[in-house]
């Protein structure tokens, strides 16, 4: 087994490495003078499973251009098996026609990697698990659930709580309340379509005093989370602590100064964006990618 990645996380791809104890492979990423992404594959390839790994964060475009290319040119230089391992899905909150007239993203691009080609696809944290229907021959969706829960329950107070950010959350904070053992509670939340703003406007239990925990699959703007704390905080919560698996604040850090978050925990999916505040930690995915690859190479 080799691993070959794209330009989005090369770190990631190394730690992965490092564990499975399995090379690189070498590989030119550039452009053509018009534009046009050029790949070029250096190492031999032959009989080999390869592990292609890219996360379609921004800029999700040439992110992509790049794996659909690298997995072409990995199955021209005779690889046996290409697991593709995309941390994070671009266009995967395009799950489903939300107004008339549009098209159905998150499709198009896994129709897109079909087409590229690969034996399997290995995801993360999908924000709606109906995505893994699109890719063809075989996907899992994996979670890092039960790594945060990990991390913490050393922290755990008798009165903590996990709090579902909106109703599209709700599955998955409940699986991590259960992970925790704590009680579950969700808030009611808007997104106006057009302009993105968020509101919150209620939490179904009282969270005066309690040790709140916000689990989701991703801060996209950081306009959930900075408004989900600022509403719990002014609810009386004792201490806020944020778990979200893609961690890709795409308004960089401004709006979190009235957050008052007290710990914000995410993954390595994408690259955490410079001029964190203190409480940001990041928690690496590759010891579980390595487990799972490890595993499909036994199987
Ligand atoms: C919503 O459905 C998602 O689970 C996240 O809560 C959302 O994508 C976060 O986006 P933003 O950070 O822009 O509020």
């Amino acid at each position: 087994m080799v691993i070959l990645s794209g330009t989005s996380a090369p770190a990631l791809s190394q730690k992965i490495a490092e564990i499975l104890k399995i090379p690189v492979v070498k590989r030119e990423i550039g452009r053509f003078p018009g534009g046009e992404i050029r790949v070029r594959i250096l190492d031999d390839l032959s009989r080999k499973t390869v592990v292609l790994l890219q996360s379609l964060e921004n800029p999700i475009h040439d992110h992509l251009m790049e794996l659909l290319l690298l997995a072409d040119a990995t199955k021209r230089c005779g690889s046996s098996r290409v697991i593709v391992l995309i941390p994070y899905l671009g266009y995967s909150k395009q799950d489903q026609i939300f107004r008339s007239g549009e098209p159905l993203s998150s499709r198009v691009i896994a129709q897109a990697i079909n087409t590229a080609g690969y034996d399997r696809a290995v995801l993360l944290e999908l924000h709606n698990e109906n995505i893994l229907t699109f890719f063809r021959p075989k996907a899992a969706d994996l979670s890092l659930k039960a790594v945060f829960a990990d991390k913490m329950k050393p922290t755990l107070q008798e009165n903590a709580l996990v709090i579902s950010p909106d109703d599209g959350g709700l599955r998955r904070s409940l699986e991590f309340a259960n992970l925790l053992g704590a009680p579950f509670a969700k808030l009611s939340k808007t997104r106006d379509l057009a302009t993105g703003e968020v509101r919150i406007h209620r939490v179904s239990i009282p969270v005066s005093g309690r040790q709140c925990f916000i689990f989701d699959d991703m801060i996209s703007t950081g306009a959930t989370v900075v408004e989900a704390a600022a509403f719990l905080s002014e609810a009386g919560a004792r201490s806020i602590t944020v778990c979200a698996t893609h961690g890709l604040f795409t308004k960089g850090w401004e709006s979190f100064v009235r957050a008052r978050i007290d710990r914000l925990l995410v993954s390595d999916s994408v690259p955490l964006p410079a001029g964190a505040p203190t409480y940001v930690e990041v928690v690496s995915a590759a010891p579980m990618f390595a487990q799972t690859l490890r595993e499909y190479e036994r199987a």
